[in-house]
């Protein structure tokens, strides 16, 4: 069973395929970074736009470079949310369009089903059940993983998201977007102790986050400074301040996520998400986790941040719980709560 996967929730178009027994088939992704950088920001009209260019060639990309034919895919599955509206619509129609043609079914996908599935891709691979830690640019939470389709929501962030903490951070020590992988490298330089910045909820004894307190401490301590988000000679000052900025978010997600680890009593935890994609967190976790006799388990870093193949792969699991049905009636999610999954895997659930 070959499963064609589409993502274009935000910025990435990513395609993939996927085949049940034998693994990933291939995988291509286009990133809009380019696109976005001089905005400082997403800008939705112009990522949808992107995405209607270069979803067609990419499928034919993967197609060719695996030599599979379109006679021969089983489903399509593709991200109905959340995201941006008019980014979700290009990857739903394709995806619909596709699966109609073929008369398969199309599965509508989770856009954080797809991240919290993506370490199963990869070897040694977690067993349900587990914990895991979604940190995304705009999510933050801990979930406990029963099995597919199985999440529950252990807690979560109460305002901005660790990526966003990442992003919004980068900008006022004025780097570009985005920010978390500018920020790492910049920190990369930086002197560990010299800006004390604060761990929101630290020793809240719950599985909350808060982050925006920090964005305002960063604020205050950039201007302090004087490099008020302007490049100076400085170097230095910022490269210590994003070092500082770094570890206070790895911090709180490391404790958040060894408590969940401790009141849930289980042993894995799984990482997802770009912010996933952060050094230091794997090494403080990997470490921290590791000495209370636990493991912690990644994606491949390429499939960290925004991809089709954890879109292929959640899809094919669907499609072997028979839930994908030939409904090509779709909508769209933007807002879309990871505890309503149960609707998901079928076109039908499109209300
Ligand atoms: O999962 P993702 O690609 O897209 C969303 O679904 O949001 O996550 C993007 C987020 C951004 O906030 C980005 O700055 C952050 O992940 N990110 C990182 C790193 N790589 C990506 N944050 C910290 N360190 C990184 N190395
Ligand atoms: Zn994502």
């Amino acid at each position: 069973m070959i499963t064609l996967g589409i993502e274009s929730s935000c910025d990435e178009t990513g395609i993939a395929l996927y085949q049940a027994g034998r693994g990933l088939l291939a995988h291509a992704l286009h990133t809009q970074v380019a696109t976005h950088s001089e905005y400082g920001g997403v800008v939705p009209e112009l990522a949808s736009r992107d995405h209607v260019r270069r979803v067609i060639p990419l499928v034919r990309q993967v197609m060719h470079e695996t030599g599979v034919s379109l006679d021969r895919i089983n489903a399509v599955a593709y991200t109905r949310g959340p995201g941006l509206g008019g980014a979700l619509l290009v990857g739903a129609s394709v995806a619909n369009a596709l699966a109609y043609a073929l008369d398969i079914p199309a599965i509508g996908i989770h856009h954080l089903e797809g991240h919290l599935l993506s370490p199963l891709l990869s070897d040694p691979s977690p067993e349900f059940p587990f914990v895991a830690l979604l940190v995304s640019g705009g999510h933050t939470q801990l979930m406990r993983v029963d099995g597919i389709g199985q999440y529950t929501l252990l807690g979560e962030t109460l305002d901005d998201a660790a990526g966003e903490a990442f992003d919004k951070s980068a900008k006022l020590l004025g780097l570009g977007y985005p920010g978390g992988p500018e920020l790492a490298g910049l920190a990369a330089h930086g002197r560990s102790g010299l800006y004390k910045l604060p761990r929101p909820m630290l020793h809240s004894d719950d599985l909350e986050f808060s982050f925006s307190g920090l964005k305002t401490a960063v604020l205050t301590l950039v201007r302090q400074s004087g490099i008020d988000g302007q490049k100076t000679r400085d170097e230095q000052t910022r490269a210590d301040i994003a070092c500082a900025v770094q570890e206070a978010i790895v911090d709180v997600l490391a404790n958040k996520a060894r408590t969940a680890l401790a009141q849930t009593g289980l042993d894995q935890l799984v990482v997802a998400g770009g912010v996933g994609a952060n050094r230091l967190l794997r090494a403080r976790l990997t470490e921290s986790i590791g000495k209370r006799g636990g493991k912690v388990f990644y994606p491949d870093l390429q499939f960290c941040t925004d991809n089709g193949a954890m879109i292929a792969f959640a899809g094919a699991l669907r499609l072997k719980q028979q839930r994908g049905g030939k409904d090509y009636r779709f909508n769209v999610k933007p807002r879309w709560d990871l505890a309503e999954i149960t609707e998901i895997g079928s076109n039908s659930g499109a209300t």
